[in-house]
């Protein structure tokens, strides 16, 4: 896992910009996150693009997860939100995220599975991480092999997303969600926390044991991580001045 210790959350969202667009190609195939988090780096993204220097034709993308019950058209479902913070702006035009109006939830849990083994699997995946130490909606017990499949929020998961609803009480209680499994078939994970709420989180999937308890430790797992925080992000790293000079002395030969 490379982790990146960068000053501020523009800073993030700048990095984690050149991160993704190095994996931007025809045939690409994206795994977009959507909350606070990756906002920075959609709006980096948008820019390059607007400026002629990024193109995401022919790419793909998919979603990490999705709100059941949550109407399509409602501003707060994630195929509303990854739109208006991202499609919108750009050349993508092939996205798929998890239906939370399915009838059959199970039924669609394992269509989304098989679409994303079709477009063959997922070669970049940006993350935000909860302040539970959730990745998508993978809240704390989740399986570390698990797949796509419906997930109950906690309170804590509900209280944090109140913010983009009326009231927590109209935070939906269940979502659909790639599983920690589906998510550690990606080639590239990109993690991007920023701000002080979430240095617990990061301290806990980076140096704390691998354990369900905190569901982004799974990263650990995987061979190609980059976890990039703010400062207010990372001071609960014990490790932060090996990371800081591990990043100052990266060979020039070394991808991202
Ligand atoms: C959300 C999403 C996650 C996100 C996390 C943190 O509810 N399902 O994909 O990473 O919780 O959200 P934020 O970036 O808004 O803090």
């Amino acid at each position: 896992m490379e982790v990146v210790i960068v000053a501020d959350e523009a800073a993030a969202g700048a990095l984690v910009a050149d991160v993704m667009a190095h994996h931007v190609r025809p045939g690409a195939v994206l795994g977009l996150a959507t909350g606070s988090s990756p906002l920075p780096v959609y709006r980096e993204l948008i820019a390059r693009h607007a400026a002629g220097d990024l193109s995401f034709a022919g790419a793909r993308a998919f979603l990490l997860d999705e709100y059941v019950g949550l109407p399509q058209g409602h501003p707060e479902s994630y195929h509303s939100v990854i739109r208006r913070e991202f499609i919108d702006h750009v050349d993508l035009d092939r996205v798929d995220g998890p239906d939370g109006e399915a009838a059959d939830i199970p039924a669609e849990a394992a269509r989304y599975e098989v679409a994303i083994r079709d477009a063959g699997g997922i070669d970049v995946q940006l993350l935000g991480i909860g302040t539970d130490g959730h990745v998508g909606f993978n809240e704390p017990g989740s399986s570390l092999a698990s797949r796509t499949r419906v997930k109950t929020l906690t309170q804590q998961t509900r209280d944090d997303n109140a913010r983009f609803f009326d009231s927590v009480d109209d935070v939906p209680h269940h979502v659909l969600t790639q599983g920690l499994g589906t998510i550690l078939d990606a080639g590239h994970l990109v993690l991007i926390a920023t701000g002080p709420t979430k240095a617990e989180a990061v301290a806990a999937a980076v140096e704390g044991p691998v354990s369900a308890f905190c569901p982004a430790s799974v990263l650990q797992l995987h061979p190609y991580v980059t976890l990039v925080v703010d400062e207010p992000a990372a001071t609960g790293l014990r490790l932060a001045d090996y990371y800081r000079f591990a990043a100052a002395n990266k060979p020039g030969w070394q991808a991202y």
